[in-house]
């Protein structure tokens, strides 16, 4: 049996759609813009790929975008400054620093820098603790992009076993949260699995909804999946194709190919959750703006 493809195209467009006609209503009602500021630090290739397809999306619906590419010499206390500007700034309803940062630059003062009224990542210890509490907050976007792929192709995670592949702070740690929280989308059972666990396939073929969020290729393959399975794929890994245009090929954590085979619903890569990454930041940003005028 060919698994049936969950489309994070489809859905990330059609949210996109409704984010549009919220954005023109904002503006009708009371005169606001949902704006976003970006902030890049270096040059990343990657990251300067992911922040220009931010922007791009902002401007599509509509969110003013305020574009901050600064030198990857930038001091910690410099990108401090610029943040300070950014929370005072009345145009600006949410702020993204794009990660990872230089080295000398410490993450977590940086993201606790941000106002957590202004948080779209929802990277912060406010949010994150809020999320956890089940309090309403900025949602971070990748978890909050899975769960309304799930729900938006008919998946119930009531009572479901979910297990999660990978405990960062960006996906694996929110993503559990959420999906275990007595709301629509959660009331699952949560196994949380990572590098340290001991013969993984022994956890993930018990899982009714598997999420693979362990940042390398080739981590779920058959024989990993139970029958049946939701098969929700997290993984960007770019793996070096000479054939490709631009040298390399974005891969999954799962060996889609063979994992369609057993799975019943599963999301590819490009087009999956990717999509909605970028989707939920801009609900995220839409939503602050609702918030600033209340
Ligand atoms: N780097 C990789 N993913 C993300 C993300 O979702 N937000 C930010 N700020 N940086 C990232």
């Amino acid at each position: 049996m060919a698994a049936q493809l969950i489309d994070g195209k489809k859905i990330a467009a059609d949210i996109r759609e409704e984010l549009k006609a919220n954005v023109a209503q904002l503006q009708k009602d009371f005169g606001v813009t949902p704006g976003l500021s970006v902030i890049l630090v270096g040059e990343d290739p990657a990251s300067q790929s992911y922040v220009t397809a931010k922007e791009r999306a902002c401007q599509e619906i509509g969110i003013y975008s305020d574009d901050n590419r600064i030198p990857a010499s930038t001091t910690q206390e410099e990108l401090l400054a610029l943040i300070a500007e950014k929370n005072a700034d009345p145009r600006i309803h949410g702020i993204l620093v794009q990660l990872p940062l230089p080295k000398h630059i410490d993450t977590d003062a940086v993201i606790a820098a941000i106002d957590p009224a202004k948080d779209v990542d929802g990277f912060s210890p406010v949010s994150l603790g809020k999320l956890m509490l089940g309090q309403p907050t900025f949602i971070s976007c990748t978890p909050h992009g899975i769960i309304q792929l799930l729900l938006r192709s008919g998946v119930n995670t009531d009572g479901a076993h979910v297990v999660v592949v990978g405990r960062s702070n960006i996906v694996g740690k929110p993503v559990a949260n959420l999906l275990f929280q007595k709301a629509l989308g959660g009331n699952a059972t949560v196994t949380i699995c990572h590098r340290h666990t001991r013969d993984l396939g022994n956890f993930t073929r018990q899982a009714d909804i598997l999420v693979a969020a362990a940042g390398a290729p080739h981590t779920i393959t058959r024989d990993m999946v139970k029958s049946g399975a939701v098969v929700i794929d997290v993984g960007v890994n770019r793996v070096a194709d000479p054939t490709a245009a631009r040298g390399y090929r974005l891969k999954g954590d799962v060996d889609f190919d063979e994992v369609k085979e057993v799975a019943s619903m599963i999301t590819p890569v490009p087009g999956g959750v990717g999509p909605m990454t970028i989707t939920m930041l801009l609900f995220n940003t839409v939503l602050s703006a609702k918030n600033s005028c209340k």
